[in-house]
């Protein structure tokens, strides 16, 4: 069987407010949410697919306009919040051992650097760092900064211009002692593959770190629809109309969430506020690049799911850390093989 996807058009919102990306970028489980569905294989090809034209030509101005987004909400930097507390745990984990540790960041960048430099002194040259990373750019830039620090490329780090799902290609099985991912598990819609990879290239007693947004806005259609309606766009109308049709909104309205998944879906509604507002300016400015552009539906989901597929894969869960004392948006997850 092939894959059956609602037919929506897209285009006017793209052009005037908002990448969506095609739902196939959704976490799986919330497929039949949104009417997709079809032979799994071609399923995963599919939304592996959407992730990597997203990401291939990810410029680096977009972790800026990213970070500009949630200062616009009125946040504080969550991309630094999470990349400070990745650095913090490898840091401690590194007193677990005696010797050189091989960390590997999987969608490396300033997070690299960030964990690089969180190392206590003594550490800083018994590690060594793989920058796994499918945009180019961005690795070479994470690069520049770790030769500013003195650390030479093929000695001390490696540069991998590739996906997760790629790492039995490049390394060796058990050969690393911590994997990192930071703001990067998001970006599948199905996670049982890349927890896999992650697992296996890990030796025994081994660690993955992942520390990301979650939250269940892309779940469902109607979540997505509310949202929609507060912004105004040239065709507004027709384009909801549209919606409507293609994803049955108004006929099955998603389960109601508790007060702190609530909480989630609205500080990543104001993100996505502030990237509309960001994004914007910069057109108007005549500054923004296709390349700088992120898409809206994305395989977020409550940290609940990242943890039951880490068991699921074997890990042992080693702890779970909410980054935010007010709100399970940025968790940091730990587990051990
Ligand atoms: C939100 S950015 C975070 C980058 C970096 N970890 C940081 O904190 O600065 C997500 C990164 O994941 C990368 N990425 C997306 N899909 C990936 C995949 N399947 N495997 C590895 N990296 C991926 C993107 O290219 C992007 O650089």
């Amino acid at each position: 069987m092939g894959v059956y996807i609602p037919k929506f058009d897209r285009s006017n919102i793209e052009k005037h407010l908002i990448m969506l990306g095609s739902p196939i970028g959704v976490p799986s489980y919330a497929f039949s949410n949104w009417g997709i569905i079809g032979d799994e294989l071609n399923l995963r090809a599919m939304s592996e697919q959407r992730y990597e034209s997203e990401w291939k030509a990810g410029s680096p101005r977009q972790m800026q306009y990213v970070s500009d987004a949630i200062k616009e909400a009125g946040y504080t930097d969550f991309p630094d919040m999470i990349r400070n507390a990745t650095a913090k745990k490898v840091s401690e984990l590194m007193q677990n051992y005696i010797s050189r540790v091989n960390i590997i960041d999987v969608g490396a960048g300033l997070s690299t650097v960030k964990i690089f430099d969180g190392l206590k002194e003594n550490d800083k040259d018994r590690v060594h760092l793989t920058l796994l990373e499918p945009s180019q750019e961005r690795g070479e830039n994470a690069a520049k900064e770790l030769d500013k620090r003195g650390l030479k490329r093929d000695k001390n780090y490696r540069v991998i211009v590739g996906k997760d799902l790629e790492i039995p290609g490049y390394l060796e099985p058990e050969s690393q002692n911590i994997v990192t991912a930071v703001a990067t598990i998001h970006h599948h819609a199905y996670l049982d593959m890349p927890f896999r990879v992650i697992y296996d290239v890990l030796g025994k007693g081994g660690y993955f770190i992942t520390a990301d947004w979650h939250n269940s806005m892309w779940e469902s259609p109607h979540r997505v629809y509310d949202f929609l309606k507060e912004f105004d766009w040239p065709g507004k109308e027709k384009d909801l109309k549209n919606f409507e049709k293609a994803y049955l909104i108004g006929k099955e309205k998603p389960p109601l969430l508790n007060d702190a998944e609530e909480k989630t879906n609205e500080m990543i509604r104001a993100f996505w506020r502030g990237w509309i507002k960001v994004r914007k300016r910069a057109k108007e400015k005549g500054e923004f690049d296709p390349r700088d552009d992120i898409w809206l539906l994305e395989g977020h989901r409550p940290h609940e799911r990242y943890i039951d597929e880490m068991i699921r894969t074997g890990f042992r869960l080693d702890g779970v850390y909410q980054i935010m004392d007010d709100s399970k948006l940025l968790m940091r997850l730990t587990g051990k093989k």
